[in-house]
């Protein structure tokens, strides 16, 4: 990296982190003068009783609310629409977002359509939102987006099976309440996989081409506490330290990307969600070894130091680069998630995945170029893979 290169970093989230945050809703709520919220989450934490404990709060205060709670994982278009419409009805003053990626990326995309009318889809890209939102306070219960503090929302287009992104400053939440409590309650598998995503964000962030200075710290400190807590937040969820952790590592890691970018492994894991619905941190988690040894040659010196926050640090620094990949695959493993040839991915496919990875906005970042060919390959290679 040349120090002398210019760049921009702005965080347009406030974030109240700690045990007990979430009870500052209503007086985050207050701040903003807000008298009518809507939340916006997903069936299961609807129906787990999470939900209610905001509802029972906002009543106490006195604060009216309506709930929509259909977003699906993987939000879809028609998700965004519904939600929207329901928005423009309800006329709701702040937008609260509950949940994990899915929940928060959708609210973010409802609030677009809901100010601007139009289909989610003509917001696609970054900077393309001409008129003003709502606020949107975000609560986060996975440790892995990170999208709590991002200004990108990641939706599916259900006809085309393609997941897209809307990027735009205006959309980053206006406060984070990041409370550590709200995790615990998380199922080991999507602790498992939520977190493979947090790491791959702050590896691709810290390897992307447009990494710079302190996307780089904020990126290495995600490492290392990823890297030191996921085991122990998998095989007891009960642990508040391993929570709060990964909870801190996935709010680092994002930071670091929405200042640099993700890569490949994200082109192909939006591929593989658009077309299979399948979790996104799964998709991540198998592709993230396959292309850290695809880009290797192209930033040897960088995974080295993904080594060190690591943990690992013997050797050359070509030695400790394919440490980091190995540990990668290792983590990924002790954590039981499966591997590429266990999603039933069609060969059939290949060819739409790889031109779908090409043509995703984060190809351009990746250390080492990639064409429809090169996805093509390495596709293969998992595929292969023993
Ligand atoms: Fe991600």
């Amino acid at each position: 990296m040349n120090l002398l290169s210019p760049f921009s970093f702005a965080l347009p989230t406030r974030i109240e982190y700690g045990s007990g945050a979430v009870e500052k809703l209503a007086d985050e709520l207050a701040l903003i003068n807000a008298r009518r919220v809507m939340l916006i989450t997903d069936v299961r934490l609807a129906s787990s009783g999470v939900l209610s404990r905001f509802t029972t709060h906002l009543a106490s205060k006195r604060i009216a609310y309506d709930i929509f709670a259909r977003v699906e994982a993987n939000p879809k278009d028609y998700n965004v629409e519904e939600g929207a419409k329901k928005a423009a009805f309800d006329k709701p003053d702040c937008l609260v977002a509950i949940g994990g990626g899915s929940p928060i990326d959708c609210a973010k995309a409802i609030n677009v359509v809901a100010a601007n009318g139009g289909q989610v889809r003509d917001f696609e890209g970054y900077g393309k939102i001409p008129g003003e939102v709502l606020p949107l306070i975000a609560i986060p219960t996975t440790a892995g987006s990170g999208s709590e503090v991002t200004f990108s929302a990641v939706v599916t287009d259900s006809r085309e099976h393609f997941k897209f992104s809307i990027k735009d400053p205006k959309i980053a939440p206006r406060v984070a309440l990041v409370d550590p409590e709200m995790t615990l309650s998380m199922p080991a598998a999507l602790t498992a996989a939520t977190g493979m995503d947090a790491l791959t964000h702050a590896i691709e962030a810290f390897s992307a081409k447009a990494a710079e200075p302190l996307s780089d710290a904020v990126a290495l400190y995600a490492v290392e506490l990823i890297s030191t807590h996921l085991r122990a937040a998998v095989s007891d969820g009960q642990n508040i330290e391993a929570r709060s952790g990964m909870l801190l590592g996935s709010l680092l890691a994002a930071i670091a990307f929405s200042h640099s970018d993700v890569a490949a492994v994200h082109c192909i894991a939006e591929a593989l969600g658009g077309q299979y619905d399948l979790p996104h941190g799964v998709c991540n988690a198998v592709t993230l070894p396959a292309v850290m040894e695809y880009n290797l040659d192209y930033c040897v010196d960088r995974y080295a130091r993904i080594a060190l926050a690591m943990g690992l640090g013997d050797g050359s620094v070509e030695s400790r680069a394919r440490q980091a990949v190995a540990e990668v695959k290792k983590l990924a493993a002790d954590i039981h998630l499966p591997e590429f040839r266990q999603l039933g991915v069609k060969e059939g496919d290949f060819e739409k995945l790889a031109s779908d990875s090409a043509a995703n906005g984060s190809n351009r970042g990746n250390p080492r170029p990639m064409e429809r060919g090169d996805y093509l390959k390495v596709l293969r290679g998992l595929n292969e893979a023993a």
